[in-house]
């Protein structure tokens, strides 16, 4: 991959730069700005060079059309603040409003498109209705440099199909993480525990055939265990399940004893009533309940880890040399269910091996408690970018600044 240092002569030149600014949103409050920070060393140097920064970003998913809900308006405003410089937001992605934005760039100058994701063609299966779109994106740009690194993963319109319209470098955000990540694949000390959670559960589940192959040891909280607790006979109430997942867990189960790997699961889990949980104001109105998960109540939701759990999980982190971990144990996003998952950023946090926290919620989550960056070997930008980097796969955002 080629680096910004290489970029000579961009004073005057319009940079079009991909950057992850899918971030936590309470309302039009951004509740971690981990991933806008980490895109700031490359924004800057760029801004010192004198470039014309086109700034091309996500956040959520919306359905390819514009949503007020999913605008990058908070975004542009907290980047503003963080640059200590106007950032002007586009009114649209690719229409007149970008246009007219980008052409009123001075040297130095920072613009934002409104979210990428509105524009159908973004994420679009068919490679034709990507690759127009990115000849509309390659209009405002003379150089393209992918720095979001949480979305090298996607084969979409502003992170693969635009880098093979202009010359393409790599930001400073990708080449840290890529160094770190590598890492993890190259002769990781062992053992290595890989530990998951979080709410994406198909995209997780996917990941577990690899990650086993890789890793000594999974740890599996989070929404995503009931899907194995139930394949395991437990009854599972109202927690998060993926059905149609049912008998591939019960697979990976199988696979991983026949290797002799461990997958650790869940032996207790706090229950709540999910009809008095508010996730937009984040509140809970009833109380929260520990239970074996041989007894979870059918009308009750498993919303973390119960204590047993914590344990068992700190335990088996103490013991490896390496860690990888994703997604958090529970929705931690409220203070009566963060438990779980501030048992495993403690566990991660006092281990003298090496560590690597990947994703937004995880990162936000042990920013919440009051972590620093440097309480672990590293915090990455990617969730789902980093699982598939340390599984081995190709990530068209990388690889096609590798041809480039
Ligand atoms: C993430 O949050 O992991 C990245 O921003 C990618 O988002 P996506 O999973 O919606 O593509």
């Amino acid at each position: 991959m080629k680096s910004i240092d290489e970029l000579t002569g961009v004073e005057g030149k319009r940079v079009l730069i991909r950057c992850d600014f899918n971030v936590p949103l309470k309302g039009e409050t951004i509740t971690d700005d981990g991933r806008i920070r980490a895109a700031l060393p490359t924004l800057n140097q760029l801004r010192a060079k004198g470039a014309k920064i086109v700034v091309m970003a996500h956040l959520g998913r919306p359905a390819g059309a514009p949503d007020p809900k999913y605008s990058l308006a908070p975004v542009a405003k907290r980047l503003g603040e963080l640059l200590g410089a106007t950032v002007t937001l586009a009114g649209d992605v690719v229409g007149p409003s970008a246009a007219k934005t980008v052409a009123a760039l001075k040297d130095g100058d920072v613009a934002l498109l409104e979210n990428v994701r509105f524009e159908p063609g973004e994420s679009s299966k068919v490679d034709a209705e990507r690759e127009a779109l990115a000849q509309k994106y390659a209009q405002f740009g003379d150089v393209f440099v992918s720095d979001g690194f949480g979305v090298v993963h996607r084969k979409q319109a502003s992170v693969y199909d635009v880098a093979r319209l202009l010359p393409s470098y790599a930001g400073y955000l990708v080449e840290k993480e890529v160094k770190v990540l590598r890492k993890l694949t190259v002769e990781p000390e062992r053992p290595y525990v890989v530990v998951l959670g979080g709410a994406k559960v198909a995209d997780k589940l996917a990941v577990i055939d690899n990650l086993l192959k890789v890793a000594d040891e999974l740890i599996i909280g989070g929404g995503m265990a009931y899907t194995f607790l139930k394949a395991k006979g437990y009854e599972v109430g109202q927690s998060l399940l993926d059905e149609s997942k049912i008998e591939a867990c019960a697979g990976y189960l199988k696979q991983a004893e026949a290797q002799g790997k461990t997958i650790l699961l869940p032996i207790d889990v706090c229950t709540i009533d999910p009809s008095t949980l508010d996730f937009a104001n984040r509140t809970l109105g009833s109380d929260v309940v520990v239970v074996d998960v041989d007894e979870i109540p059918a009308d009750r939701e498993g919303a973390d880890i119960g204590p047993k759990t914590a344990e068992l999980f700190a335990a088996a982190i103490k013991k490896a040399k390496t860690m990888f971990w994703n997604g958090p144990m529970g929705i931690s996003e409220i203070p009566v269910l963060a438990d779980g998952t501030k048992a495993v950023a403690k566990a991660l946090a006092d281990s003298d091996g090496f560590s690597v926290v990947g994703g937004g919620d995880s990162a936000a989550a042990v920013r919440a408690f009051g972590y620093k960056d440097d309480d672990f070997g590293h915090i990455s930008t990617g969730g789902g970018a980093s699982l598939e980097y340390l599984e081995g796969k190709t990530l068209p955002g990388l690889a096609i600044l590798e041809e480039a």
